[in-house]
């Protein structure tokens, strides 16, 4: 990883969600990097996967068992990380669920209740927990960036999705806006990625013809890899990046224009 650039030299990053798929790309981008990475998440056996992955590679990283949607639980993972590897300048807030169910998601006639609240608990709220956590450092030391994992549901209408990812995930990007205006001053900046179809865990289990339509819909005419999110990822939390804030990025190979 030594001719990789170093972009990310000395700073140190938070990843939630980076026990897997896109989450462990830009884990381990940013580390290569340069980055001192912490992997949060909340199946600890993956996150130290990660982690492990890192350190094999040479670069310093810690994982920590973090379920999101639980603020004692993000508050105690900002202890540990600020005794491990330092505070936080980074911040990617990129844990999500999209719960189906044989494959599909629940109609919104039939929805459990308690599966939209938890949906909304993890992928909206845990991104409030990140950044009530570890925001104040990065504003008491005058530089921070953080990313929130957004999607291309929360813009158009897919069918294989519950009602709560995309209204989840179009809270995010109004958070970003928000958290942009708020934060800009203490020179943090705070975007939202969109990405498209990604082929990871995550949408294994779907239709493989749903994915194959979603695929001759692509202008780039292929799905998209975690690599091509981490590589989003890096560009806003870099300082070459570092201007851009309050915007939404599109990783979708063209099935999203906006
Ligand atoms: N894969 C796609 O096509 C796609 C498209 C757009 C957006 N996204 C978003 O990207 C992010 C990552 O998706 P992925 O495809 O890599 O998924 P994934 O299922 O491969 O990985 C998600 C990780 O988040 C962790 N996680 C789940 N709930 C958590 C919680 N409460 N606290 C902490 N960690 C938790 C899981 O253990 C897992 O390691 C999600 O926010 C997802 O909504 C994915």
């Amino acid at each position: 990883m030594a001719d990789h650039p170093q972009t990310h030299s000395g700073r140190i990053a938070v990843v939630t969600g980076g026990g897997s798929g896109i989450g462990r790309a830009i884990a381990e981008g940013l580390a290569a990097a340069g980055a001192l990475v912490a992997v949060l998440d909340a199946n600890g056996n993956a996150a130290e996967e990660t982690a492990g992955r890192i350190a094999a590679t040479g670069r310093k990283a810690m994982a920590v068992t973090c379920d999101v949607s639980l603020w004692e639980d993000v508050a105690a993972a900002a202890r540990e990380v600020s005794a491990g590897l330092g505070s936080a300048d980074i911040l990617v807030n990129n844990a999500g669920i999209s719960p189906k169910h044989d494959g599909k998601p629940a109609p919104t006639l039939e929805m459990d209740p308690e599966e939209w609240a938890q949906v909304l608990a993890v992928n909206l709220t845990g991104a409030f927990h990140g950044v009530r956590a570890f925001g104040p450092a990065m504003a008491a030391r005058g530089w921070g960036s953080i990313v929130n994992q957004s999607s291309v549901s929360a813009k158009r209408h897919i069918a294989f999705l519950g009602v709560h990812y995309p209204a989840s995930k179009a809270g995010l990007i109004g958070m970003t806006k928000q958290l942009a205006g708020e934060l800009g001053p203490s020179n943090i900046n705070v975007n939202a990625l969109a990405p498209g179809r990604i082929e990871t865990p995550l949408m294994r289990g779907v239709n493989p013809e749903v994915n194959e339509a979603v695929r001759l819909d692509t202008p780039m005419r292929r799905l998209g890899t975690p690599e091509d999110v981490a590589a989003a990822a890096l560009y806003l939390t870099s300082e070459a990046g570092h201007f851009v804030t309050g915007q939404v990025l599109d990783v979708a190979g063209g099935w999203m224009m906006s």
